[in-house]
């Protein structure tokens, strides 16, 4: 028996994202039409808002703790009302972002067995899209005098966003290869579940109601992601498929810093515990977010020993792993360069602490400069395309950080 009850939204915004679905994600008929060739014996997939129980009926952080959850919009009063909406937006921006940006590169997958995973984390995307437009939609008090219908103006907002519009910038980045569909699965739909659980204590009860059964569908998103990675590198380390172990390096210094990113700033977050929306800071979760990233990258680091030495059990990869990366020397045949790495906190970031957005940060979090001073932003530049995936550079979404980061220089 599901631990959720389901409901649908008013016709008109029913329709509505249906019709943003034909334009975006029509390959959703192929997965309706071939489920039981790869789901068999799982439900299969419905467009319908579930609703789960929240953890507590009452708030349980905050300046209302041990107040009753609020059931209505119009009961959170001053900036309460408009921070949970931009949550909701937020949240749901992603879940939009994510289907176009997987759509691009979806024909060019591995694997049947990997387009059929990534079809189906787009459909279950597309329900947490329809998600938060239900808690949107199914109260009527999201309403403010002079503003209008908030909820009906942010779902039309939402279903006019394009790659490139997106609320954050990891939901903007083109993919360009399966590489993306994939590490993107593994490091940014990982953030996601962080969010999520954090917003299973959210003052507002329908956002609580609905990160349960969430939460349940990203697990497959992950799980999918990891095992096609390993999958991936398993391939690179015999030398076969389309991706080497710089590659995926290269994928993963893209994604990795806006994954951070997505936590927010790392010295802030206080304003949504204050208003019950999270039981954790940006810092404290962000910090958890990254050593479940390394345990990830470990474990692909393993099987890419095994990969190359069959006789090595999984012990010994992995102590062969450790040495390696400790002393950044070859040992036992297995060379720092076949492995991967998380890059740095500080690599490549345009959001959060000061100290360290738009500055010459390398991978291993080492300031790159000459004669005593920081390099310039040009020959940042120069260094990036050395680390980064080649049709990055150029691309939308680096113009874009090229001219953050003049303009932050130019003010600086
Ligand atoms: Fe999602
Ligand atoms: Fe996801």
């Amino acid at each position: 028996m599901p631990n959720y009850s389901t409901a649908t939204i008013t016709q008109r915004h029913h329709n509505a994202i249906v019709d943003w679905q034909k334009k975006n994600f029509p390959e959703l008929a192929i997965l309706e039409r071939r489920w039981d060739d790869h789901f068999k014996g799982q439900t299969p997939f419905q467009l319908v808002a579930k609703v789960g129980e929240a953890k507590t009926d009452t708030i349980d952080y905050g300046q209302y703790a041990g107040r009753r959850k609020f059931e209505h919009a119009k009961d959170m009063v001053g900036n309460m009302f408009f921070s949970s909406r931009d949550i909701i937006r937020a949240q749901c921006s992603t879940e939009l972002g994510s289907i176009q940006q997987h759509r691009l590169t979806l024909d060019r997958a591995i694997s049947d067995k990997g387009k059929f995973a990534v079809l189906r984390i787009m459909a279950e995307e597309l329900r947490h899209a329809y998600q938060m437009f239900w808690v949107l939609d199914n109260d009527p008090s999201w309403k403010k005098p002079g503003l209008g219908d908030v909820a009906k103006q942010t779902i039309e907002e939402l279903l006019s966003m394009e790659l490139g519009g997106h609320v954050l910038d990891a939901f903007n980045i083109d993919f360009n290869d399966f590489l993306d569909n994939v590490t993107y699965a593994t490091v940014i739909d990982l953030v996601g579940k962080y969010q999520l659980e954090m917003q299973q204590v959210f003052s507002y009860a329908p956002m609580a109601r609905s990160m349960g059964p969430m939460l349940q569908e990203e697990a497959f998103h992950l799980g999918s992601g990891r095992t096609l990675l390993k999958e991936i590198g398993q391939m690179a380390a015999r030398d076969e498929g389309d991706y080497s172990v710089e590659d995926m390096q290269r994928a993963l210094n893209l994604w990795f810093p806006r994954g951070l990113e997505m936590f927010g700033n790392e010295h802030g977050g206080e304003t949504a515990i204050t208003f019950g929306f999270k039981d954790k800071t940006n810092g404290v979760a962000q910090a958890e977010y990254i050593e479940e990233v390394k345990g990830v990258v470990g474990n692909v680091n393993i099987a890419l020993i095994q990969e190359r030495n069959a006789s090595f059990s999984r012990e010994e990869a992995r102590a062969v792993l450790d040495r390696v990366e400790k002393s950044g020397d070859p040992r036992q045949g297995v060379k720092p360069e076949n492995l991967l790495r998380v890059p740095d906190v500080k690599f490549f970031r345009k959001r959060g602490a000061e100290d360290l957005i738009f500055q010459p940060y390398d991978v291993n979090g080492n300031l790159l400069v000459d004669s005593g001073s920081p390099i310039s932003p040009d020959r940042y530049l120069t260094y990036l395309s050395t680390v980064l995936p080649p049709r990055f550079i150029g691309s939308r979404e680096y113009d874009k950080y090229v001219g953050q980061m003049r303009e932050f220089f130019s003010q600086n």
